[in-house]
């Protein structure tokens, strides 16, 4: 082993000078929560929100519907307020597993969100999204139609119904819709701002391209632009980087989150890789390749040699990407809440940098078939 790898990573001290603050210091964990080095956003107006966001894709799955309200309560006394849900999570087919109650009985990630923060909903950032396809038509379409005014507004009033609530604080359009002009969803989504409905809308998923005309339409029609990207991104899923999507939020400074910051568990370990569900499988794609496996040991040796855990390292690195306000973690343990709260600490230097970035995994990804994938394939 070369003993340069063998040095112990350096932490930010227990105070941000540059930064906001999200709280004040945490004397347990020992680390500022401001964090990062660069301006975030905080969820105290409207257009913001804090770095560290708890996702509920599986919710009522991982973890089970009876877990769920610990789980926030948790992620709350950690002073995770922010929400990432869905009006397609948690209760679609392809989320089922053996052990776990059917879809057609479990309830939605909305409704298991919305009972957990009955009470406390003004204390907490919620958002959620609208432009996947629902049930059945997940996976044969059709992919039109699903950012219409008609559709946009129908589906708002659902999702706050389930989330027990009058108002979101951000409104995804989950996916780009090529069928619906965009002044119309554009417009959609401002006219909601307006009547108080929803505080922000963001974008999700949509090419460089599409954000250029997206920005077009917003700056031609002087209507709100959307308060954030969110995109997929990691260590291991880089593409966003090498098709132009993260050059083109900060052309037009929008604020990125990273969601499934861990590739869906590759970089969170080596008994992470092994589980039965992992990565996109636990939606229906397929699970990781021998390449991206082998390169995931690799890095967790690199973790190891530092002294750090591999998913804290997975979210420091994404930390320090340009552009990155903050990351959409997944998970049903609070345990891995407090590693990704020591992320926010880490701090990396050009050598660490060089020695994560080439590990460059395959562009390949093999199992990538979930509903997005199928969603933006079949346009
Ligand atoms: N906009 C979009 O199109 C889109 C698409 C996908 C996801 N998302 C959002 O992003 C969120 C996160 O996505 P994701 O679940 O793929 O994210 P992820 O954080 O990359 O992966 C989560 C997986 O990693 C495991 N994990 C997390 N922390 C760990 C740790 N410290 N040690 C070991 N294992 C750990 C979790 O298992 P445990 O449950 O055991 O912790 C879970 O299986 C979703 O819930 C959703 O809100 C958005």
């Amino acid at each position: 082993m070369d003993e340069d790898r063998r040095r112990p990573i350096r932490s930010h001290p227990p105070r941000c000078v540059e930064m906001q603050f999200l709280g004040q210091p945490d004397p347990d964990i020992g680390v500022c929560e401001c964090a990062f080095r660069k301006r975030i956003p905080m969820c105290q107006n409207a257009n913001q929100f804090p770095g560290l966001v708890l996702g509920t894709a599986t919710f009522g799955v991982a973890p089970r519907s009876d877990d769920v309200p610990a789980l926030v309560r948790g992620a709350l006394e950690r002073g995770i307020t922010s929400f990432d849900t869905a009006n397609s999570y948690g209760n679609q087919p392809e989320y089922d597993q053996p052990s776990v109650p059917s879809h057609r009985i479990r309830p939605s990630s909305e409704e298991l969100l919305g009972r957990a923060l009955r009470g406390i909903r003004d204390e907490v950032h919620l958002a959620s999204k609208v432009g996947e396809p629902l049930g059945r038509s997940r996976v044969d379409g059709p992919f039109v139609g699903l950012l219409t005014r008609d559709h946009i507004v129908e589906q708002l009033d659902l999702s706050l119904r389930r989330l027990g609530t009058d108002r979101l604080d951000l409104y995804y359009a989950h996916l780009p819709d090529l069928h619906t002009p965009l002044d119309e969803t554009v417009a959609t989504f401002n006219d909601l701002i307006t009547q108080g409905k929803i505080r922000a809308w963001g974008i999700s998923n949509y090419s460089s391209a599409q954000t250029e005309q997206l920005m077009h339409v917003v700056s031609e029609s002087g209507a709100r632009p959307p308060a954030t990207h969110q995109v997929r991104y990691s260590l291991a899923e880089r593409d966003v980087e090498d098709s132009g999507v993260t050059a083109a939020a900060q052309k037009f400074d929008i604020p990125m989150l990273a969601y499934s910051p861990l590739a869906g568990g590759l970089l969170a370990g080596r008994g992470a890789i092994e589980r039965a569900y992992v990565g996109h499988r636990r939606w229906g794609g397929g699970g990781f390749s021998d390449d991206q496996i082998g390169r995931a040991r690799r890095f967790a040796s690199l973790a190891d040699d530092w002294g750090v855990t591999p998913s804290s390292l997975a979210l420091a690195w994404l930390f320090r990407r340009p552009g990155v306000a903050g990351v959409v973690v997944g998970t049903s343990a609070l345990s891995n809440l407090d590693d990704a709260r020591r992320a926010t600490a880490i701090d990396l230097d050009d050598e660490q940098l060089a020695l994560l970035d080439a590990l460059r995994f395959a562009e390949d990804r093999p199992g990538r078939s979930d509903a997005v994938d199928r969603q933006l394939s079949q346009r």
